[in-house]
């Protein structure tokens, strides 16, 4: 039996979930695997990248500060990581490293096991334009989404993600709009869902411009990317509207389940997999 190590590089990198998800998903289904935790300055990629093939390495996930940083290394970068800028999982391949990025499929394989919410044809409407507003924008758009409207506090960010996403989708109508009561009011009734991809939400904070939930349509689905706390006062207010929601940990737990795949090319334990990130999120 071959031991394969695995892990993930960041910084700060001791609030990430995955070791003790993979951890105790590697324990209960008595596999020789490892995950294991680096702490990686910015400075320090470089040397990372060179001297993990010789530990034994399989494979890591990448954050913060590295998802972008990490591209000019990589042997090779999948066409999904390489149109976002970002990788989040490397597979080390003998002397290759290739870069994948499981954000994008991850939300939206999450979304649809959660709700059946199909983008083909659909409205959206999302709130941020980070990284993770990128990915969601991007599995979107990939699968057919009719129409997308784009809101950020920083308007500018949400323009030049929408003149990025124009090039490579030029028949998806994407249009930015101010992060205002009035603005989003006004496409509230023409959405199918909402997405909050920002930070907003952490600790019971809720996005102050966001108009009332009740005005959404009754087939609206109000998705957060957010998942301290679990369910977050956005999320409380939809189901107190009686919309569908989803939560953020679906988006967490389905890009971990494909960069597994990516490794093993075997499909996780899924429920099993859920239960040791919920249990490392209590223990958090
Ligand atoms: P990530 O990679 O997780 O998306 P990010 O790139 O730092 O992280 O993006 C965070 C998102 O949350 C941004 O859209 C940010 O808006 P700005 O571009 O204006 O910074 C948004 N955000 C964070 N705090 C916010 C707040 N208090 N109100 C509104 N938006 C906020």
């Amino acid at each position: 039996m071959t031991v394969k190590i695995f892990g993930i590089i960041g910084d700060p990198i001791q609030h990430s979930l995955s070791p003790e998800m993979f951890g105790s998903y590697f324990r209960k289904k008595k596999l020789p695997y490892l995950y294991l935790r680096f702490h990686l300055r910015k400075g320090e990629l470089g040397r990372f990248v060179k001297k993990c093939r010789g530990w034994g390495l399989a494979g890591f996930n990448v954050t913060i500060p590295h998802k972008e940083t990490i591209l000019p290394f990589l042997s090779q970068v999948d066409p999904t990581a390489r149109r976002l800028g970002a990788v989040n999982t490397v597979l080390i391949k003998g002397d290759r490293l290739i870069g994948y990025n499981t954000d994008a499929a991850g939300y939206l394989e999450s979304l649809t096991d959660e709700t059946g919410f199909r983008p083909r044809g659909k409205t959206a409407l999302i709130l941020g334009a980070g990284g993770a507003s990128r990915a969601i924008l991007y599995a979107l758009c990939q699968n057919g989404i009719k129409r997308i409207f784009l809101s950020n506090r920083t308007r500018s960010r949400a323009t030049v993600l929408m003149h990025q996403f124009k090039k490579i989708f030029p028949r998806i109508e994407i249009e930015v709009i101010s992060l205002t009561a009035q603005q989003l009011s006004r496409v509230f009734s023409k959405i199918d869902l909402l997405i909050n991809a920002t930070a907003v939400g952490l600790k019971g904070t809720r996005l102050t411009q966001l108009p009332p939930l009740k005005r959404l349509p009754r087939r609206a689905i109000v998705s957060d990317i957010v998942y301290r706390p679990l369910e977050t006062t956005l999320l409380k207010e939809a189901k107190r509207c009686r919309l569908q929601t989803h939560g953020g940990i679906g988006m967490l737990l389905h890009q971990a389940a494909l960069a597994y795949r990516i490794w093993t090319g075997k499909n996780p334990d899924l429920r099993l997999m859920k239960k040791g990130l919920l249990d490392a999120l209590k223990e958090s």
